[in-house]
């Protein structure tokens, strides 16, 4: 299945035959289009691979919002070097549209460094779409990246163009390195202020030391790396492997005031949806999320144990204890919750 969920579509659909897709690439209609370039991940381990690539490959110049982040997530799911330069070109159309950022980031899931790395050797590269490559290595948070990201910022021809997407990054929290990266200091430009207010180390003066998390029991870790399985298998498709959700599927849960807030409400939300508006970090929602009663208590325990924890989150751990309690107390529940019914227990 592709990154986006199967619901958009009618299982019928996948039916269809290669020719078929093809033409739909190019319908007037915006959602036909969209449901074919991700029908067209169907063919891509097939031999004919190359022909259905080099379609969607011609489909940059496409102006619709989420058609183009349907095609960032398909072109992703290919792991092409010439498909993530297309996705890049893609994006270069619509660099100021935070969505198509996180899109490209969900898309090329950790291949975000190398890409940029290529435009940042080839001195011919568009300054613009280096900036905001940029921005998806800060965005990604993953920390190995962005000290690459500095070094180059310290010290390659695109130094400027890099600090031109630092610039432009805003981060709901700084990312936390193990140290202080040494090519900071070199990067003698008034952008470097602003980089470094995106960062945080241990002894950064100013910075207050957290109170370090009581590490998981043996027994909690182990959940975790069960729930780290199963958000992989079943949550990502919509929340996304990064947490930050993707827009017109689902919210983001990372920094979520429900995921880290009360356990009660979290396993109600696992155990039978949630539906209608719902509003998170300040935004709203009007969509569906799926019950996932079917998991045993131990499966969703080790699921919202998993994203307690992750995206450097610190909440508490849940218990399948607690599970089987919540469980047998809305027994009688078939529909899914609103938020405000959530938001009545404690
Ligand atoms: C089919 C897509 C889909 C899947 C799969 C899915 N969710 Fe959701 N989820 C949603 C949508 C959509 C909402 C918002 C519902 C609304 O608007 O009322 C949501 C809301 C949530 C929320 C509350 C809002 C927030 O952003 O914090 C949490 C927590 C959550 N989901 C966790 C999970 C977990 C854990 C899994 C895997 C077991 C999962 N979801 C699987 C679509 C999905």
């Amino acid at each position: 299945m592709g990154k986006v969920h199967a619901l958009w579509t009618l299982d019928g659909l996948h039916q269809l035959d290669e020719a078929t897709v093809l033409q739909a690439l190019a319908d007037k209609q915006p959602r036909v289009r969209a449901t074919a370039i991700r029908l067209c991940e169907n063919f891509l381990k097939s031999e004919t691979r190359g022909h259905v690539l080099a379609k969607l490959m011609e489909m940059t110049a496409e102006r619709e919002p989420f058609v183009q982040q349907q095609l960032a997530l398909t072109l992703g799911e290919a792991a092409d070097p010439e498909a993530d330069l297309a996705m890049a070109k893609l994006l270069q159309q619509a660099p100021d549209t935070e969505f198509m950022v996180d899109a490209v980031v969900s898309g090329l899931f950790g291949r975000e460094a190398s890409l940029l790395e290529n435009l940042v050797n080839d001195g011919a590269s568009n300054d613009q779409l280096v900036a905001t490559l940029a921005r998806c290595v800060f965005t990604s948070r993953r920390k190995a990246d962005i000290e690459k990201l500095i070094t180059w910022m310290a010290s390659s021809k695109k130094s400027s163009a890099l600090l031109d997407g630092v610039a432009a990054t805003s981060l709901r929290k700084p990312v936390k390195l193990a140290g202080e990266p040494a090519e900071l200091k070199q990067i003698l430009d008034k952008r470097a202020a602003r980089l470094a207010s995106l960062l945080v180390w241990p002894g950064k003066p100013g910075v207050k030391t957290e109170q370090p998390l009581a590490p998981l029991t043996k027994q909690q870790q182990g959940r975790y790396d069960l729930g780290k399985v199963l958000f992989t298998g079943v949550c990502a498709a919509c929340h996304q492997m990064h947490g930050r959700g993707l827009d017109g599927v689902a919210p983001p849960l990372m920094d979520s005031e429900w995921v880290l807030g009360s356990e009660q409400r979290m396993v109600r939300i696992i155990l039978h949806g949630l539906t209608g508006p719902v509003s998170v970090r300040g935004k709203t929602y009007r969509l569906d999320m799926p019950a996932f009663g079917s998991f045993s208590d131990e499966q969703i325990s080790a699921v919202l144990t998993y994203i307690r924890r992750e995206w450097e989150h610190g909440a508490a751990p849940v218990e399948p204890g607690t599970v089987k309690v919540i469980r047998a107390t809305t027994a009688d529940r078939h529909e899914a919750w609103v938020q405000d019914q959530l938001r009545a227990i404690p």
